[in-house]
């Protein structure tokens, strides 16, 4: 039986659920815009293991949906699956085109961004030259091209250091630019590794355990921010362990278990959702209805 590692209490609204539009659920596509992900018939195998089994799901165009699900549910399986990292079964459609079996560099020119659970980050360089590395699969100048022309080069160097700038003073650590970033708190890490997903523009930016180490205002803070950034043209996809914060940001939620999906639909949906109330509380059903323990504010941990 899985247990995930807190409530989902309604009891964390932040801001910015506010300013977040209601489900179209269906087929996601208000205004006749595509979904920002599609995935049919997803699946990978390591070594025998089923890690992601035949994944059918939609992720509506704009604010932020989520994946959750205990450990080893797949959850950063799927995400390396969509970055390109891993060759995959089946398809994953970005805003309507198919992405193939495009290289990760290739997949970050369509818009995909990302951060990784463990922030991955150049220890020696400051936390602006992290942030301006965001911009590389991006560079506008070719090989050719940067060799003829130096100050076009330069030029869109300054311009990617201003802008990787703009986003530390954004995101409250502009003190920090010059210092390396091996000596900097976890949260600051974060932040900066977030801040390179930012710097793309990015069409999906796929944050994976962006809170983890993070008190819970501080993710609250971290997420608004994000998304205040980014505005209506990029999609967030979350995965985060706390299951309240996710329910009180995501417009639909897909639940992972073992590889395959659980459930799918907004918080609501899937908190009334009795294969969700099962894998998350399905041991403890003796201490009460699950129903009413998934809306009671339990504390964080289970
Ligand atoms: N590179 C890999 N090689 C072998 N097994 C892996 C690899 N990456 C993940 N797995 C396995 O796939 C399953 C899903 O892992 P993961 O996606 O990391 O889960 P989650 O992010 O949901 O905790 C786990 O059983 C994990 O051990
Ligand atoms: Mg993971």
């Amino acid at each position: 039986m899985n247990h995930f590692p807190c409530d989902l209490t309604h009891s964390t609204l932040p801001a910015v659920t506010q300013a977040i539009s209601p489900d179209r659920s269906a087929n996601d596509s208000g205004g006749g815009a595509p979904p920002a992900l599609v995935a049919r018939g997803v699946g990978l195998s390591f070594a025998g293991l089923r890690a992601l089994d035949d994944l059918a799901f939609e992720i509506p165009a704009g604010g932020t949906s989520a994946v959750i699900g205990p450990n080893g549910a797949g959850k950063t399986t799927l995400f390396n699956c969509i970055s390109g990292l891993y060759g995959y079964e089946g398809e994953l459609t970005l805003h309507g085109r198919p992405l193939g079996r495009l290289r990760p560099h290739q997949r970050a020119r369509r818009g995909i961004s990302r951060t990784f659970q463990t922030p991955a980050l150049l220890d020696v360089e400051s936390a602006l030259q992290n942030v301006a590395l965001g911009a590389v699969a991006h560079s506008r100048v070719g090989v050719v091209n940067s060799m003829l022309s130096t100050r076009r080069r330069r030029r869109e160097e300054r311009e990617t250091l201003e802008r990787a700038y703009a986003l530390l003073q954004r995101l409250g650590i502009a003190a920090l630019a010059s210092r390396p970033v091996a000596g900097l708190a976890h949260g600051d890490r974060r932040r900066v590794e977030v801040a390179r997903a930012l710097l793309s523009s990015p069409s999906l930016l796929m944050l994976d355990e962006p809170a983890a180490g993070l008190g819970a205002e501080e993710a609250q803070d971290l997420l608004a921010e994000v998304e205040a950034y980014a505005g209506s043209d990029t999609t967030v996809l979350l995965v985060e362990h706390d299951v309240a914060l996710v329910m009180s940001v995501a417009r639909r939620v897909v639940v992972l278990d073992s590889g395959r999906l659980l459930a799918i639909g907004t918080p609501d949906e899937v908190r009334a959702d009795p294969r969700v109330v099962e894998a998350y509380l399905g041991a403890e059903d003796a201490d009460g209805p699950a129903p009413e323990r998934l809306h009671a504010s339990t504390g964080d941990a289970l």
